[in-house]
């Protein structure tokens, strides 16, 4: 069978092009080269409801005075549903997810992590005025998903 030179170069150039973007599709699932955003810290996703700070979530204050959030995104919630932060302090966050991806987004604000199970996101912000924030998840994470939302409540500084 005859084929034209011309034909033979593109079938080629075709396969080449194949060739490149299963390579590209292996290497990042060989490396796990996709990341959410700040991650460093990895967490086992089954460990997170039965040991460690994530059995406790809620705000906590440190010995120094600083304000820690533990929260646990999940299908479909968030626990604390209502966190009480300080106005004009700096307030720590700390996220993470026993099952799948989630979003964790106070509206009005900067806050706004990928929260992903397996990891930590940690961020740090502090809220100026006092005042009441919805909380929402901005990853689709299953038929209730527009379901999971929460509040945050800036309060008064101490
Ligand atoms: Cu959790 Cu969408």
């Amino acid at each position: 069978m005859h084929v034209d030179l011309y034909e033979r170069i593109w079938m080629w150039a075709a396969s080449a092009m194949i060739a490149l973007f299963l390579a590209v599709v292996a290497f990042s699932a060989a490396t796990q080269a996709v990341h959410p955003p700040g991650e460093v810290e990895t967490i086992d996703p089954l460990q997170v409801r039965i040991q460690g700070e994530f059995a406790a979530p809620g705000v906590h204050r440190g010995p120094g005075g600083e304000t820690t959030v533990v929260v646990v995104a999940e299908m479909f919630r968030f626990e604390p549903s209502v966190i009480r932060v300080p106005a004009g302090e700096k307030v720590t966050f700390r996220v993470t997810s026993p099952d799948v991806l989630h979003g964790f987004q106070v509206v009005g604000t900067n806050a706004n992590v990928m929260v992903a199970p397996g990891y930590v996101s940690e961020f740090s912000l502090t809220f100026p005025e006092p005042g009441e924030h919805l909380v929402v998840c901005n990853e689709y994470c299953g038929l209730s998903h527009h379901l999971m939302s929460g509040k945050l409540i800036v309060e008064e500084a101490r």
